[in-house]
């Protein structure tokens, strides 16, 4: 299998590093805006080439996997499935547009493509998948993060909230996913991807709390439905280089990766 990483940061570095290793991937091409980092994540890869644009071994690849930004994944993947390549996203806030995302989908139908969406830092998002089989009743998300993971956010801004001088744990926002994914861009993917998998971005409702203690982001993922009820609990260790991106989301793009070229389907 060939693949392509389009944004070579946090997520993209550590998946072409586990692509590298693994037997099934025999060619690795890196793009990113900043050719530099891609440069830098290649000169530690065996397999590694850095292109300039996604297109340009479009013909050879098997796969495009987008770990970059919302405006990056929107431009790009239609472009790709277009061409019957398969396509995994990480900026699933990309997907809120409903127009937009209805497009996508029957674009890839129709030059049957596969899209791909992690569960990315998620837990329960299996039980999810499985519970939508019936009337789903409630989908509530709860996000804790703290100060470094809520920095830059405009509405927090506009809100007089200055993210490093609140003392207490404080409720930022509360409200559906459609609005969530759009205010903070960068920090509440798992919100699409539960929307997308439960009952939609207007009727899953997030909450995102700004805990000044935090040295997780934890999600706590609340369930109704005619299965019963589930709550669960990650606590993510945020990623190093990118305290916005926990750590477990580049696993979970390394884990699809590895079901995808092996073909085991274990907990489908
Ligand atoms: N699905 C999930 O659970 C989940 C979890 C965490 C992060 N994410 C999302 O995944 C994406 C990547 O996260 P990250 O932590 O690796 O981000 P990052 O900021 O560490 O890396 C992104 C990289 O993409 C590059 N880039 C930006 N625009 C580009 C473009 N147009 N073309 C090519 N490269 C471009 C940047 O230069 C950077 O190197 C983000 O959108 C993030 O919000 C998803």
């Amino acid at each position: 299998m060939r693949i392509t990483i389009v944004g070579c940061g946090s997520i993209g570095s550590k998946l072409a590093k586990a692509a590298d290793d693994m037997e099934e991937v025999k060619r690795i091409y890196l793009v990113d805006i900043k050719k530099d980092i891609a440069d830098k994540v290649a000169a530690g890869l065996k397999k590694a080439i850095v292109v300039d644009s996604v297109e340009d071994e479009l013909y050879h690849c098997d796969l495009v996997i987008e770990s970059s930004t919302q405006e990056a994944a929107r431009e790009i993947a239609p472009r790709v499935v277009s061409r019957g390549v398969d396509m995994m996203i990480m900026s699933v806030g990309s997907l809120v547009d409903d127009d937009y995302r209805q497009a996508l989908f029957q674009k890839a139908k129709e030059h049957e493509a596969k899209i791909f969406i992690p569960t990315g830092a998620l837990c329960g998002v299996d039980g999810l998948r499985s519970a939508a089989g019936d009337e789903i009743l409630s989908v509530t998300l709860t996000t804790t993060k703290g100060p470094k993971s809520l920095t830059d956010i405009q509405y927090l801004i506009d809100k007089g909230i200055d993210v490093n001088t609140v003392k207490e744990k404080t409720v930022v926002y509360s409200g559906p996913a459609r609005e969530a994914v759009k205010i903070f861009p960068k920090n509440i993917n798992v919100a699409a991807t539960v929307a997308l998998l439960g009952i939609g971005f207007d009727r899953t409702q997030v909450k995102i709390v700004l805990d000044p203690m935090a040295t997780s982001n934890s999600h706590e993922l609340d369930v109704e439905g005619n299965f019963g009820r589930f709550v669960s609990h990650t606590y993510n260790v945020p990623s190093p280089d990118n305290p916005k991106t926990s750590y477990l989301a580049a696993l979970s793009a390394i884990a699809a990766l590895k079901r995808i070229c092996r073909n085991e389907w274990v907990g489908i």
